[in-house]
């Protein structure tokens, strides 16, 4: 299964990227995955719309075509998700209600210092997946508060009710992921 791992944050050191790590490692072996933060996408412009688009964008197409499963990690920024994130789905989001977002089974993890956890981002960012009729993984809603608590020094989870959460929704999601798009091919 092809994974493409969507973060949030574009900062070094983000609690997003760790989080990323940590469901890498919680991967089965014969998973390929790609993460990528928009950081190179130019502001969504729909004079940048036509036959040449913009090259970052093509790219973003092509690793979204790709991928058979998206997992989105981010924090909440002012309640809302962060603009780069809103960025990147503005652009991969075209045509509208036929794009490479569409039917792309999607897992959505928010995480925040706070006790909240970006709750707000994470039903900001599901809301934003129905318009792009991107079906979202059903669990109870995988928010992370206290984040900067939950690693060491060097950036490893070392929280035991993360990891737990994440061995006990990962195995569901991928299986989920593979029906839909068995369910698709036919
Ligand atoms: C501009 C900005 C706005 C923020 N707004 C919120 C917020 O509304 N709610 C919240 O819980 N945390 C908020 N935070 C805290 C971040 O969600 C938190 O620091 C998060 O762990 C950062 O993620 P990162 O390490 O992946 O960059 C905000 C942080 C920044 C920089």
């Amino acid at each position: 299964m092809r994974i493409l791992f969507i973060l949030g944050s574009l900062r070094s050191g983000s609690s997003s990227r760790r989080l990323v790590d940590a469901f890498q490692r919680s991967l089965p072996e014969d998973s390929r995955a790609q993460i990528i933060d928009g950081r190179d996408l130019p502001l969504f412009d729909a004079d940048l719309e036509g036959a040449e688009k913009p090259p970052a964008v093509e790219e973003l197409i092509h690793q979204v075509n790709q991928a058979d499963a998206l997992i989105f990690v981010t924090p909440e920024f002012n309640y809302g998700i962060p603009g780069p994130l809103k960025n990147l789905l503005d652009w991969a989001s075209r045509p509208p209600f036929n794009s490479p977002l569409k039917s792309k089974p999607a897992l959505v993890v928010t995480q925040s210092i706070s006790p909240g956890g970006g709750s707000r981002a994470h039903a900001q960012l599901t809301a934003v997946l129905s318009a792009t009729l991107t079906p979202t993984y059903l669990v109870p809603s995988f928010t992370i508060p206290a984040v900067h608590e939950k690693f060491d020094e060097d950036g490893q989870l070392t929280d035991g009710l993360t990891q737990m959460r994440i061995n006990a929704t990962l195995p569901g999601f991928l299986e989920w992921a593979g029906q839909e798009a068995a369910r698709l091919s036919t």
